[in-house]
């Protein structure tokens, strides 16, 4: 199957794929995109190959294994389909995915048919009950994910990642369907700069904003759904991710496209915020290694003691585009700005024996450099429409 780089290319329904319950399925089509490959290779870091991992036995021992991700075209999503595809190169994958403005076609460009697309809504029942049906494990990334949307309308915020999250629980109940809920370290609130604690699976939630409350919510309705209904569900818990196809809204890739375009980076406040940075393949490694071997109920917070300042980050870019690492500017402060997000990962080290790959982030960045420039026809038809929306509010 083929994709488009626009998203609001017309769906076809496609027949015959094999092995589930659910045997009919819509499907986009299209052109190549940019693969994930280029990212990581410049810099010597390992690019994504078959043999990263080695292939897996199939899920419940019943091949093929059916894996249906929500989100599957947005930043994280789409790195998971590309990961899922050399972990499990039999696997039959299908991406639920709205298409929103985050949702890119051309993230999965290169996958052709090897991934089915349906272009549909989480929060829509009589879509997600089929593709349930037909799936061994529901792996949920779909998402409104951006904290500053949220500011300026929540109210998307509680449809897909609150209503969404509910759709689906009723759907993997109804069917008997192992689930996977994707969350965010931000569930947790935020940290003091000088405190020496990180989160823990223990520590309460205590969410700042309309986005990280949505994420807080449909986390504890997925551990009602466990306790109540008997879903076999995980949760995790992540920290901020940066790699290739992340959406030029989020604070690297705008700083990186804006240098690209000559325009200086822009820090929210003094720059102070600490962030836990990990590359999107180290979340996702952990993702897989909850399905196979993770208890069920549980959560596994997942980070790799990537903590750096807002500022540190800049100037780092910025040395690395070759410009003068002072040479940026301090705009409005986001309202509410969580302070410092940190992540204890224990659990999943010693019980999983998961362990970050990918954890020199001056490397990591610089791959992430090279991957913008080298994709910008990926990135180029949403930045004026990003940076308009920011000047609007002094950012
Ligand atoms: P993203 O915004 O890049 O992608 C979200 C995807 O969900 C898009 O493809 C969008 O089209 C799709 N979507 C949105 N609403 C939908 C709906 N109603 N029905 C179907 N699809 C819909 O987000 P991301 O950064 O890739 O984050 C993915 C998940 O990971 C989210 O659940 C987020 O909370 C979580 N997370 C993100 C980070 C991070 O640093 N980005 C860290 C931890 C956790
Ligand atoms: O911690 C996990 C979370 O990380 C995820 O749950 C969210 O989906 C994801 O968007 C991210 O949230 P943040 O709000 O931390 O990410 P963002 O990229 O928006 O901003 C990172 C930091 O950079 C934050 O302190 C705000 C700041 N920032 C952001 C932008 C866009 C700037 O200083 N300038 C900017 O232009």
């Amino acid at each position: 199957m083929m994709f488009m780089m626009n998203p609001t290319a017309p769906v076809t329904i496609r027949k015959g794929l094999s092995g589930t319950a659910s045997s009919r399925r819509r499907s986009g089509r299209g052109t190549a995109g940019p693969s994930i490959v280029p990212d990581l290779a410049p810099c010597g870091i390992m690019a994504l190959a078959s043999g990263d991992h080695p292939p897996s036995t199939r899920h419940n021992g019943a091949p093929p294994m059916n894996v249906l991700i929500t989100g599957g075209a947005g930043f994280i999503g789409a790195n998971f389909v590309h990961q899922t595809l050399v972990r499990h190169p039999d696997a039959k994958v299908t991406v639920l995915d709205k298409l929103t403005y985050a949702g890119n076609r051309g993230s999965l460009a290169d996958l052709g048919e090897r991934v089915d697309l349906v272009v549909g809504d989480i929060a829509d029942a009589d879509t997600v009950d089929p593709l349930v049906a037909g799936a061994d494990v529901v792996v949920h990334f779909a998402a409104e994910s951006h904290n500053d949307n949220s500011l300026r309308d929540p109210s998307p915020f509680i449809r897909t990642n609150l209503v969404g999250t509910f759709t689906l629980l009723e759907a993997v109940r109804r069917h008997k369907v192992r689930f996977h809920h994707i969350s965010t370290d931000e569930v947790y609130g935020d940290l003091e700069l000088d405190d020496p604690a990180k989160f823990e699976p223990t520590t309460p939630y205590n969410p700042s904003s309309p986005y990280s409350s949505s994420k807080a919510g449909s986390d504890l309705l997925v551990r009602a759904w466990v306790r109540s209904f008997g879903v076999e569900a995980t949760i995790s818990n992540c920290s901020n991710n940066y790699g290739s196809y992340q959406h030029i809204e989020k604070f690297i890739p705008r700083q990186i496209t804006n240098l690209i375009d000559g325009v200086r980076p822009r820090l929210y406040g003094a720059g102070a915020n600490v962030r836990d940075w990990i590359h999107v393949r180290d979340h996702n490694d952990a993702v897989w290694d909850i399905i196979e071997r993770g208890r069920i109920g549980e959560t596994y917070l997942i980070g790799a003691d990537g903590e750096k300042s807002n500022r540190e980050v800049v100037e780092l870019i910025l040395e690395l585009m070759g410009r003068d690492p002072n040479d940026y500017d301090h705009v409005a402060d986001r309202p509410g700005h969580d302070m410092r997000y940190a992540i204890d990962s224990t659990k999943l080290v010693q019980e999983l024996g998961w362990s970050p790959r990918y954890t020199d982030f001056r490397s990591g960045l610089r791959a992430t450099i090279d991957w913008y420039r080298g994709n910008e026809a990926w990135w180029r038809p949403l930045k004026a429409e990003v940076e308009a929306a920011y000047a609007a509010q002094g950012q």
